[in-house]
C-alpha cells in the first residue's frame, strides 16, 4: 500500500459539522469554511459521510440520486469548490459509497415498482417474504402492491440486486463520475453484505435472522474484484470497507493486496466489548476486554482501519473514558491509543476536542430512525419505559451526531440546529481549546505530528506487553527503533513494575518521566532511538 500507510483520516458528518446558511443543517460551504481547521490538525484525508440527494430517512444513507447533491447541503458547484479547496491544501476527500441499497425514492426503485423491463430486477422482489430480519429491527420485507421487496435496513432503503449486471454497470458509472471529479476513493457502506446468495429462510437468530445467506459471500468478493479491475485501478485510490460481523481472517481475505479488493476494513469486535448479545444491552466497560480484542486484531490483521468512534457509535470518551472528572486525561489517553495502534487512524469530528454523548432528555429529542424503531420494538417486548429510554440515551447513534462544538455558544448555526446541541459546548469547544496549549485539541495535533515523524509508529510491528485489569502496554518496533506505549485505562492510580529506559516522547501528565506510578488515565509513549525521516 506504500504511502497510504502514512495517512490519517478525519471523518466529517456534514449535517452536524457547520451550517453556513443558517437553516440549522450543516452544509458543504460550512465544511469548506473549516478546511483550514481540518488541515491544522495534520490529517491528510477527509471522509465525507453522504452528501448525495436523499429524503433523509437514514440521514443520507438512503440515496435517491448518486450524481447530485442534497439541496440541504448545497449544490454541485459547492461540491466542486470543496474538492478543489481541499486539494489546494493537500487534503484528499473520500466519499461514502452506499451500494447495498438505495432510497425507495430513487428513480431505479420507482421504475422497478412500475415493472419497467430494464429496472424490474434492480431490487429483490418476492411473492412471499422469507424470515429475514432487518439491522434496524423487525422484518426485512415490505409490500408494494402484491409483491414484497427486501430491505436489510429501513423500509425506505430497498436492497439492490447484485445478481443483475446492469446494477454493476450503473454503480461503476457512479464511481467514475466522482473519481473523475478528483475524489480519492470511497468508504464502502456495509460492503460485506451486498451479495445475497439465496433467499431461503435463515436460521433463527436473536438479532439478525438470514445473515448466513448474505454475509461475506463469494459473490461479494467477485463484485469487489470487478470494481477494482474495471474502475479503481484506473485511478490513484483509497478504499475502506465497512464490514459488519467480520473476523480477522475474513478481513484479511478482503484486504490482502494480492486479492485486489479493498485497502482496509472497519471491523466491529472492539465496539462490542461493552455489550451483551447486542448493542442495545450495554454492560459495564472492562478495559481488559478492549485490550484483548485490539491486540488480536493488531496481531492477526494485515492492516487495520483504527477507530474509536464514528457517526454510528456513542462517543468514545463517554464509553471507554470518563466524560466528567477525568475528561481531559481520558480523552488524551484514548487519543494516544488510537494514534499508536498499527494501521490507519480515523478521527471522528469532535473527538479531537473530547465531545461527549448528547444530552437527550426525552424521546422526541432523538432524530435517528434506528433509535425510534428499536424503542418501539423494546416497548413491544415489554421493556419498561425508563429502562428503554436509558438504553437509547447510552446507545443511540444521535450521541455522535450532535452539532460540532465550535464555541461556548455552539457556533454551529445561528438558529436552532436539527439535533439538540449539547449544552456542554460551554466548556468543551474548539475556540477555547485553540487558546489552551495543553488542550485535547492540541494534544491530537502533537500526536499526529509525532506519528508523521516517527516511522516506527507508522510501520512498526505490534507486540502486546501487558494487558491487566486496567493497564495496557504495547510495543511498536522495527529493526532500529522501539516505541513503548503505556495506557492507564482507569480512574485509579496504578503502579507498574518497571518503566522503559527510552526517551519520553509525550505524556498527558506532567511529572517525573521515570515514575512507576501512573495517575488516573495517564498515558506515555517512550521511544528508543527516534528516527526522524
Ligand atoms: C452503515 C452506516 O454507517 C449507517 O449510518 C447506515 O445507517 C447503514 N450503514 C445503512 O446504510
Amino acid at each position: 500500500m506504500g504511502l497510504k500507510k502514512d495517512l490519517v483520516v478525519y471523518q466529517v458528518y456534514p449535517r452536524s459539522f457547520k451550517d453556513s446558511n443558517d437553516d440549522g443543517i450543516g452544509d458543504i460551504k460550512g465544511i469548506t469554511s473549516k478546511l483550514d481547521y481540518i488541515k491544522s490538525l495534520g490529517v491528510d484525508v477527509i471522509w465525507l459521510s453522504p452528501v448525495y440527494c436523499s429524503p433523509n430517512d437514514d440521514n443520507g444513507y438512503d440515496i435517491s440520486d448518486y450524481l447530485n447533491i442534497n439541496p440541504e447541503f448545497g449544490n454541485m458547484r459547492d461540491m466542486n469548490k470543496l474538492i478543489s479547496e481541499a486539494n489546494l491544501r493537500g487534503l484528499k476527500i473520500i466519499m461514502d459509497l452506499v451500494i447495498n441499497h438505495t432510497s425507495d425514492e430513487h428513480v431505479w426503485f420507482k421504475k422497478s415498482v412500475a415493472n419497467d423491463p430494464k429496472y424490474k430486477d434492480y431490487y429483490i422482489w418476492r411473492d412471499t417474504p422469507n424470515n429475514w430480519t432487518s439491522f434496524f429491527g423487525g422484518k426485512a420485507w415490505d409490500k408494494i402492491g402484491d409483491k414484497y421487496y427486501l430491505h436489510l435496513f429501513s423500509k425506505k432503503q430497498p436492497d439492490l440486486n447484485w445478481h443483475n449486471p446492469d446494477v454493476m454497470e450503473d454503480i461503476q458509472k457512479v464511481m467514475k463520475f466522482w473519481l473523475d471529479k478528483g475524489i480519492y476513493g470511497f468508504r464502502c457502506d456495509v460492503i460485506n453484505i451486498i451479495f445475497k446468495s439465496s433467499l431461503e429462510n435463515g436460521k433463527k437468530h436473536f438479532v439478525l435472522t438470514g445473515k448466513e445467506h448474505y454475509h461475506q459471500q463469494e459473490g461479494m468478493h467477485k463484485i469487489l474484484k470487478q470494481l477494482r479491475k474495471d474502475v479503481l485501478n484506473h485511478y490513484d485510490t483509497f478504499t475502506v470497507g465497512e464490514t459488519v460481523m467480520v473476523t480477522p481472517k475474513q478481513a484479511n481475505d478482503l484486504i490482502y493486496p494480492e486479492n485486489q479488493e479493498l485497502d482496509m476494513v472497519f471491523s466491529f469486535s472492539h465496539m462490542e466489548v461493552d455489550q451483551i448479545s447486542n448493542k442495545w444491552f450495554k454492560t459495564k466497560f472492562r478495559p481488559k476486554k478492549l485490550m484483548k480484542v485490539l491486540s488480536t486484531w493488531q496481531e492477526e490483521v494485515y492492516w487495520n482501519a483504527n477507530y474509536l468512534e464514528n457517526h454510528d457509535q456513542p462517543r468514545s470518551i463517554s464509553r471507554f473514558g470518563d466524560d466528567k472528572i477525568y475528561h481531559k486525561q481520558s480523552a488524551k489517553m484514548l487519543a494516544t491509543l488510537l494514534m499508536t495502534l498499527r494501521g490507519t487512524p480515523y478521527i471522528y469530528q469532535g473527538q479531537e476536542i473530547g465531545m461527549t454523548n448528547g444530552d437527550f432528555k426525552t424521546m422526541s429529542e432523538f432524530q435517528d430512525v434506528e433509535t425510534h424503531t428499536i424503542y418501539k420494538i423494546a416497548k413491544k417486548l415489554g421493556i419498561p419505559k425508563s429502562l428503554r429510554f436509558k438504553m437509547m440515551q447510552k446507545t443511540s447513534r444521535d450521541n455522535a451526531r450532535t452539532p460540532m462544538q465550535w464555541t461556548k455558544q455552539g457556533g454551529f448555526s445561528k438558529v436552532d440546529p436539527w439535533l439538540k446541541q449539547n449544552p456542554n459546548t460551554k466548556n468543551i469547544n474548539v475556540l477555547d481549546q485553540e487558546h489552551d496549549h495543553d488542550s485535547i485539541l492540541n494534544y491530537y495535533r502533537k500526536l499526529i505530528n509525532i506519528r508523521k515523524h516517527t516511522k516506527v509508529l507508522r510501520y512498526g510491528d505490534f507486540e502486546s506487553i501487558l494487558q491487566s485489569k486496567s493497564i495496557y502496554i504495547f510495543k511498536r518496533f522495527d529493526k532500529k527503533n522501539e516505541a513503548i506505549i503505556i495506557l492507564n485505562m482507569s480512574r485509579k492510580a496504578q503502579k507498574i513494575k518497571s518503566i522503559c529506559e527510552g526517551k519520553l516522547l509525550i505524556s498527558n501528565i506532567k511529572k517525573n518521566e521515570y515514575n512507576c506510578v501512573l495517575s488516573p488515565y495517564e498515558t506515555r509513549i517512550y521511544i528508543k532511538e527516534i528516527s526522524h525521516d
